[in-house]
């Protein structure tokens, strides 16, 4: 069974998507949710189903963004995950950090990758005219949303909507992709993923 830990900052609704999945059956087990957020709400979600919950406040080391991630390596060392899952985790991790994981990180971003890596990304495919928009979980690299893409799902663009409009529909189609892809890779199964709704 692996071992996965997952990241998050708000209020973790792929991380519930992923640890539901993961309950129904022994494929893997959540052994950490961490966040760098007091505030995260999917601390208390995650508590209250009896997951060990951690929390590095990135406040206090402003400027020092060395020592957040030596003390993110070591929470992440103590729970010793197999995988770990970024669900919404809004802190730019260096390549230094990165590699002492890589293979084993995955992350969700709420676009159809390669295209609008970053932020905003509901109002950048409006902006863009795109006619369908979507998200992907991808392996995570030294490159900004930019590793290796192991799924996607997409949603059509309605007349009419808007950055919250897009993001309320995305949301469903993240919690159905996420799990999916957890699935298959804690099985060493890259195959792509696609969700066509
Ligand atoms: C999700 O839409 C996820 O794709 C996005 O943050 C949201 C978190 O929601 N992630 C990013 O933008 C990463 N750059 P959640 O806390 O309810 O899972």
């Amino acid at each position: 069974m692996k071992r996965v830990a997952i990241l998050i900052s708000g209020g973790g609704s792929n991380m519930m998507s992923l640890v539901a999945d993961m309950a129904r059956d022994d494929f893997a087990t959540p052994v950490l949710v961490l966040a760098n957020n007091p505030e995260a709400g999917g601390l208390a979600k995650a508590a209250e189903r009896g997951i060990p919950t951690a929390c590095i406040d990135h406040r206090p080391f402003q400027g020092d963004r060395a020592g957040f991630e030596d003390k993110l390596h070591e929470t992440l060392l103590a729970a010793d995950p197999d995988i770990i899952c970024l669900a919404g985790f809004m802190r730019i991790l260096t390549p230094g950090f990165i590699h002492k994981w890589q293979g084993k990180m995955l992350n969700i971003h709420p676009s159809i990758l390669p295209l609008f890596r970053g932020l905003h990304t509901h109002q950048r495919a409006l902006e863009a005219g795109m006619c369908v928009h979507g998200c992907t979980v991808h392996e995570v690299t030294g490159e900004l949303d930019g590793g290796p893409i192991l799924g996607q799902a997409v949603i059509p663009v309605q007349s009419g909507d808007t950055p919250e409009t897009l993001a309320r529909r995305l949301l469903p189609m993240e919690h159905r992709l996420y799990p999916a892809v957890l699935r298959k890779f804690a099985q060493n199964d890259r195959s792509p993923t696609q969700i066509l709704e």
